[in-house]
């Protein structure tokens, strides 16, 4: 069911100067800065030659990775995202196995204007999945 490695996510403390370590230091193609309010984070993605790398920071008070860098205060792998070809059908299938959908079960539009779904770390070894319809 599941297809390639979308992204692997970041939470990080400073957007500009983790974007600036990946651009200077690891010679990456960075990308300009995305406020996303619907997720409540400021997204930067960074194109590799086989995946991306996505950097996460807070946006608004109530944004969902405040708690994840209180945990982790230098930032840390916050997810892991991928692909699928239905996401209605893959949310289905992967609840009916019993995984829980974070949220309200319906997908909401990600960061690349695509039906994203995340599924709860606890059910996943402890990592958060996000699914993403391509
Ligand atoms: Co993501």
């Amino acid at each position: 069911m599941i297809g390639r490695l979308n992204h692997v996510a970041i939470a990080v403390p400073d957007l500009m100067a983790a974007a600036d370590q990946y651009r200077n230091t690891f010679g990456a193609n960075v990308g300009a800065p995305q406020d996303e309010p619907d997720h409540g984070v400021t997204v930067v993605f960074i194109e590799l030659p086989n995946t991306k790398i996505e950097l996460l920071a807070p946006l608004g008070v109530a944004s969902p990775i405040r708690g994840f860098l209180e945990k982790n205060p230098a930032g840390g792998i916050h997810h892991i995202c991928y692909e699928v070809d239905d996401i209605l059908v893959a949310r289905d299938h992967l609840q009916a196995s019993g995984a829980r959908v974070l949220g309200s079960g319906e997908p909401k539009i990600g960061a690349h204007g695509k039906p994203v779904l995340f599924l709860h770390p606890k059910d996943f070894n402890g990592c958060l999945v996000e699914l993403e319809q391509t």
